[in-house]
């Protein structure tokens, strides 16, 4: 059972594992009553209701004919200034005269089989199937004028998702102003809760902040008109002893690129109050008569299973209902993308030169990054002048697709549509498609500015120029970047400039919608100098995001990690680059770049022309690798198995019934002697039998130094050629971890790993990982005969 209205006005949404219960209250507001774990079909729900039956001191009751109804102390599903809610309204409109006072009460609900399409939104979730989900929509009304709030809730029934979205309809012969429109307002009855974030800012993007909610109010959110790498829209709220894998969380998340705001609010009578939606600040929409505003669907979900519970839950919920078209489960290719091999320094010949190399080690999809176009040596230049640089590619894009075709790749483009450059020849023609304010000096990100894509002569214009783009580059794949954030918000069109930023996005999405539906094939990949826009507005219609502009293993593992809280691994861009590495200048080794690249869609931007064969057979190995489990990795189940801040970071991706799982044990500082170490894997099935087998790696010898007599059959002087050559050259294979063990064995007691090298001696059972080291486990059900 899914939905139910009983006589009492109690209303219940349920999917597989969870009930969301709301009641209509005696004052006609919608009060929540529950929202958790399933309750039973036959539960008296009537107990879960707040007992009113005492004043509260200074308190506001709600009318006169009402004295015992505090709405400052009740759950309720949306909010307004003006009636005792002292807490952050959900709704804030101005009506005549600057009037903010309203009062929604219930007129009428309904259940819908699906999700509908909602007009008004470009970037919605979706269900295939009536099936899939149910959809139960209450029409609220202003107590005193005709203003109608309708809340939409959609459950999603297998993933234990919930969406929400509110439409504001103006019934009034007046136009009013909305200040304020939460897309979720989730009340609970306590406020145990720590609050989880995800924040940073460009190279250390969704790093997981975690504290406990105490009185005031959290306010996590962006202003700068995307979702941003400062706080990411998603946010978990956990039991103090939740845990990976055990405990309660709820996590949110938004479909939305813009500004967004999140509130976690302790209330002084100890309830906690969530919301998200479109950030209020720099925004003011009018809304004529007759005229409604829909918000962005905002994404619930709750788990008794710990974080990584709620993060299957939302991961199945991405792959499902927000990931579309021809991408969709579809396995990701693995590319070489040239931009930290040459940066804007290349001509035809070393793009041919690189992609003959990729494609000598087994990658499918080469990517020709920024520089192509105008006259773009450097980043002064050229946005918006999106023609072949024949300088660089003498004979032009379609022959350079054709001749990376023709090698047995697939061709990949940068582009960065959004923005344009003072000195571009665009410039020059529509200086006031530029977002700057006339007579002001302009704030600059990057030497480029916006492009103002309110103006659908603009938005005409670069869907009509990318067309072009796509079609004459033969485009398998499209990288699209956006480098800068606002300022000077301004639109030479003349609409009202509290509207500009959603106007934006709304006008990105148009964008979007167009081009992919025109180029069904293409795979697509967001970008925003890395993860500065990693939301699930973009993924509605791009279905893989560049995870952020730092590809060093253990920033990864940061990055990745806290990524991996809201989004699957399908949907994260994740790339071995050189070492030193070009963000932190760190020393990583190769396998451990690749180790934790591979819990992404993997690529690789370094010069794989420059590598010995030594080196080239490695890469060729992990791409074999990766593409034996490609299926494993990209949509199999994620799961964190280590806690943020240890020492060790370990990762695991499975199938649905844990009979093949592949992990990741990633060291940050080598501590020598630390004894055994154990692996457990809890999810291990305690009735299969599993193989264990490592990844067989190369070590290079360089690493040992001068030990390097120590593990050479011959000896070695050093400094010598013979020493440079071998320093270059050799390299030893990993230790050979395997073993059959017992799922019970596993989930319960643990593998002892091999012990790592600690100085007295090395043989080949030796471990040899060093700092920013790691290894990759397979393991996989047997069948007992295979045993004996
Ligand atoms: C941004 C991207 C990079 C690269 C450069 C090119 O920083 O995140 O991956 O494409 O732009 O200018």
């Amino acid at each position: 059972m899914t939905k139910a209205t009983d006589s009492s006005g109690i209303i219940r949404l349920d999917s597989r594992r969870t009930s969301y219960i709301i009641r209509v209250g005696e004052t006609g507001h919608l009060e929540n009553l529950y929202y958790g774990r399933k309750l039973r079909a036959d539960s008296d729900l009537n107990a879960l209701a707040q007992k009113r039956v005492i004043g509260i001191g200074t308190g506001v009751a709600y009318s006169e004919r009402k004295p015992l109804v505090f709405m400052d102390t009740m759950c309720l599903e949306t909010s307004t200034p003006g009636k005792g809610d002292f807490r952050t309204p959900a709704v804030q409109v101005e009506y005549a005269n600057g009037m903010t006072t309203l009062d929604f009460t219930y007129r009428s609900h309904r259940f819908i089989e699906g999700k509908p399409n909602f007009p008004g939104l470009i970037a919605q979730s979706y269900a295939k199937k009536p099936s899939e989900a149910t959809t139960l929509q209450f029409q609220l009304l202003d107590k005193t004028l005709p203003i109608v709030l309708t809340l939409n809730y959609t459950m999603f029934t297998e993933c234990d998702v919930l969406v929400r979205s509110c439409i504001l309809t103006n019934g009034t012969k007046e136009k009013i102003v909305i200040r304020n429109l939460a897309s979720l307002q989730l009340d609970l009855p306590d406020a145990d809760w720590n609050v989880v974030s995800f924040d940073g800012a460009w190279a250390r993007e969704r790093s997981v902040t975690r504290r406990h909610l105490e009185e005031g109010i959290i306010e996590l959110g962006s202003t700068c008109g995307v979702s941003s790498a400062f706080h990411n829209p998603a946010v978990f709220l956990e039991r103090p002893d939740c845990t990976t894998s055990r405990g309660e969380c709820y996590a949110f998340n938004l479909v939305y690129s813009g500004n967004h705001r999140e509130i976690i609010e302790k209330s002084p009578f100890g309830l906690a109050r969530f919301q998200s939606g479109i950030n209020p600040q720099d925004f003011a929409w009018t809304l004529e008569s007759g005229k409604e505003f829909t918000t962005p669907e905002a994404v619930v979900t709750y788990s008794a299973t710990g974080s990584n519970g709620a993060s299957t839950n939302m991961h199945a919920f991405v792959n499902t209902h927000i990931v579309r078209g021809t991408w969709q489960y579809r396995e990701r290719p693995v590319l070489c993308n040239n931009w930290e091999a040459t940066y804007f320094n290349f001509s035809e010949n070393r793009i041919l030169e690189l992609a003959r190399a990729a494609k000598d080690v087994g990658v499918e999809l080469f990517v020709l990054d920024d520089g192509w176009f105008g006259q773009r040596n450097d980043d002064t230049t050229s946005l918006g002048d999106w023609y072949v640089n024949t300088k660089k590619l003498t004979s032009g894009i379609t022959h350079l697709s054709n001749q990376i075709h023709a090698m047995g790749l697939m061709f990949g483009i940068w582009v960065e549509p959004e923005m344009i450059s003072r000195r571009s020849l665009l410039f020059d023609s529509h200086p006031d498609w530029a977002v700057m304010i006339p007579g002001r000096d302009p704030s600059v990100g990057r030497n480029q500015f916006i492009l103002d894509f309110t103006r659908k002569d603009v938005r005409d214009y670069i869907v009509k120029v990318m067309t072009e783009v796509f079609r004459l580059s033969k485009a398998d794949y499209v990288k699209w970047d956006m480098n800068r954030i606002f300022s000077d918000f301004y639109s030479a069109s003349g609409i009202r400039m509290g509207e500009f930023f959603h106007r934006y996005v709304m006008g990105l999405y148009d964008v979007f919608s167009r081009l992919v539906s025109a180029f069904p094939e293409i795979l697509f990949e967001g970008c925003a100098s890395g993860g500065n826009r990693f939301d699930l507005g973009i993924l509605c219609f791009m279905p893989q995001i560049w995870t952020s502009d730092n590809s060093d293993a253990f920033s990864r593992t940061v990055i990745q990690g806290g990524t991996s809280y809201a989004y699957p691994v399908s949907t994260m861009g994740a790339h071995v680059s050189a070492s030193p590495n070009h963000q932190t200048l760190r020393k990583t080794d190769n396998e451990s770049r690749f180790n934790v690249a591979a819990f992404g869609v993997l690529g690789y931007e370094m010069d794989l022309s420059a590598l010995n064969m030594q080196q080239k057979q490695a890469v060729k190995e992990q791409i074999a690798f990766y593409k034996k489990y490609r299926g494993l990795l990209q949509f199999g189940r994620f799961y964190r198995l280590s806690e943020e801040g240890s020492n060790r970071t370990r990762w695991m991706v499975a199938n649905t019934d844990f009979s093949e799982m592949l992990v990741l044990d990633f060291q940050t500082l080598n501590r020598p002697n630390i004894g055994p170490e154990v692996l457990r894997i809890p999810f291990a099935r305690p009735d299969f039998d599993y193989e264990f087998t490592s990844r067989i790696q190369k070590v290079p010898i360089r690493d040992f130094g001068s030990l390097i007599n120590m593990v050479s059959p011959v000896t070695i002087k050093s400094g010598g050629k013979l020493r440079k050559v071998i320093d270059d050259n050799v390299m030893l294979t990993s230790s050979d971890e395997h073993c059959i063990v017992s799922g019970d064995v596993l989930a319960y007691g643990g593998i002892r790993l091999n012990p790592q090298f600690c100085g007295t001696g090395f043989t080949q059972d030796v471990r040899v990982l060093g700092d920013f080291g790691s290894r990759l486990y397979h393991i996989v059900r047997i069948k007992k005969e295979v045993r004996n």
